[in-house]
């Protein structure tokens, strides 16, 4: 990596010498202009990674070039440099993008960590907006399998939402059904996409604990708090929260919630000023919101704020038309993590797929593809590699007990009785010639973890 390169403008020569032999030192490259217009033609030949620029200059100003600098590169930092009556002036430049300033006479110590400060920031939001922009197409709505009309509506719903950027939006729907998938999805295709998305689960964390996170709290609010810290709300600012099973807040913390609803302002834990803050609240719960209602333990009038536009996902038994796009969606999935390449179920597989009721939906549905190619060999997934419940057989749901009807497939005790080691050893030994002597794939076969495998394979003399 070249050393970063920083054009340092003042009109006085001996700024200019103290700084860049400073930060030459250091391990910067500098280059140096003493007027304004010099630093915007150097700025344009040079390219430099962060300017340090004094406000007053003869002829154009530092305001003007921070102006014209921030126009062509909003990214670059600028730090400015003022006389110490310029106060105004410098916060007027912050307004206008500078990263910082330091007053003159300054403290080379201090420019040279501002410096290096202000460059790593300023990486640091290159990285993250690769990084979304890498993932923004995987997180939209194109990545949502939606064929059946329900679901289109759901989607048409779910696009309009996400353009009014502020909307809050409540959704419902069985576990595994894609609340997680179109919350993220409404946040990134929303004007709200570079900012952060920031999910947190209302029963995974006690009462007070999930209030600190969501609110934040000052120094000294209770015992461990050493020093203030920004809650959720403000670390979210400009984005989009997502309070995951909403169903489980509790009734103190709901209030708390309703009242940011209401008028988009909190207080920290322990904190006596409002905060205001711009963010996005997506909801979601599984559970049955209503009857919370009835039972008490949801607010109505949170309720009602929460839904100003409720979306319903409905569960896969109702969306039967989806099954197997999104289970051949899932195979391409699979083929390219396990690198295999089946081409797609057999007719009897895809009929099974299809007449289950999915009882934890999609999720249930990816685990069961995920499952099949682990499982199989050859070009097509068929339904050896399908789970017993999925093939009508409840054997899944519990054992059968002795005088039940046996389930087809299930190995018949023939008449003169088995050693059940050797049955046992007999069935590894297949599970490893299916699978071409994959341990891991054997041992998913049979249920076991290739460490019992192993042990077993060791028992039998097989290793
Ligand atoms: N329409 C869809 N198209 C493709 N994949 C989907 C779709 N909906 C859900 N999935 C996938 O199904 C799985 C479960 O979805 P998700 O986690 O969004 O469910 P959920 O409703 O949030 O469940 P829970 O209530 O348990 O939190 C995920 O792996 C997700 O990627
Ligand atoms: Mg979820």
């Amino acid at each position: 990596m070249p050393k970063p390169k920083i054009l340092i403008v003042d009109d006085e020569y001996l700024i200019r010498w103290s700084l860049s032999e400073n930060l030459q030192k250091e391990g910067y490259r500098c280059v140096t202009a003493e007027n304004g217009e010099e630093a915007l033609e150097l700025f344009r030949t040079e390219g430099p990674d962060l300017v340090l620029l004094d406000i007053k200059l003869p002829g154009i100003d530092g305001i003007q070039v921070l102006q014209q600098i921030k126009e062509a590169d909003p990214d670059i930092p600028v730090l400015m440099i003022t006389a110490t009556t310029q106060v105004e002036v410098a916060v007027k430049a912050m307004k206008l993008g500078a990263y910082d300033y330091v007053s003159k006479p300054f403290d080379l110590t201090e420019i040279q960590t501002k410096v290096q400060h202000a460059l790593e920031t300023t990486q640091l939001r290159q990285e993250v907006a690769y990084f979304r922009s890498r993932h923004a197409h995987r997180l939209g709505f194109d990545a949502i399998i939606a064929g059946c009309p329900r679901m289109q509506e759901v989607l048409s719903v779910a696009r309009r939402v996400a353009r009014s950027s502020s909307t809050t939006v409540l959704l419902t729907g069985e576990s595994g059904t894609g609340k997680d998938v179109l919350a993220r999805a409404i946040h990134y295709e929303s004007p709200r996409a570079d900012r952060p998305f920031m999910p947190i689960n209302c029963t995974a964390l006690p009462e007070e604990l999930l209030e600190s996170e969501l609110m934040g709290y000052e120094k000294g609010a209770f015992t461990d708090a050493k020093k203030t810290k920004k809650g959720l709300f403000e670390l979210a600012d400009g984005g989009t929260i997502f309070l995951d099973e909403i169903g489980d807040m509790k009734p103190g913390l709901q209030s708390k919630l309703l009242r940011f609803l209401e008028d988009r302002s909190f207080k920290r834990v322990g904190g006596k000023e409002d905060i205001e803050v711009d963010v996005r609240i997506i909801a979601a719960t599984n559970a049955d919101l209503e009857r919370a209602i009835e039972e008490k333990r949801f607010r109505e009038d949170l309720f009602y704020r929460l839904s100003v536009v409720p979306i319903v996902l409905p569960p896969l038994r109702d969306r039967q038309e989806d099954i197997l796009p999104l289970a051949y969606h899932f195979l391409e999935t699979f083929n390219r993590e396990f690198k295999t390449s089946f081409r797609g179920f057999s007719a009897e597989a895809e009929a099974f797929l299809t007449r289950y009721d999915w009882p934890g939906n999609i999720r249930e549905l990816r685990n069961v593809v995920e499952r099949a190619v682990i499982l199989s060999t050859g070009e097509e997934i068929g339904v050896d590699a399908l789970p017993w419940k999925i093939k009508g057989g409840e054997r899944a749901g519990g054992v059968r007990r002795p005088g039940e009807e046996p389930q087809p497939g299930v190995v018949v005790l023939p008449d003169h009785g088995v050693d059940i080691e050797e049955v046992e050893r007999e069935l590894i030994v297949q599970a490893l010639e299916k699978t071409g002597n994959n341990q891991t794939r054997a041992a998913k076969m049979l249920g076991l973890t290739r460490d019992a495998l192993r042990y077993r394979m060791k028992k039998y003399d097989l290793l």
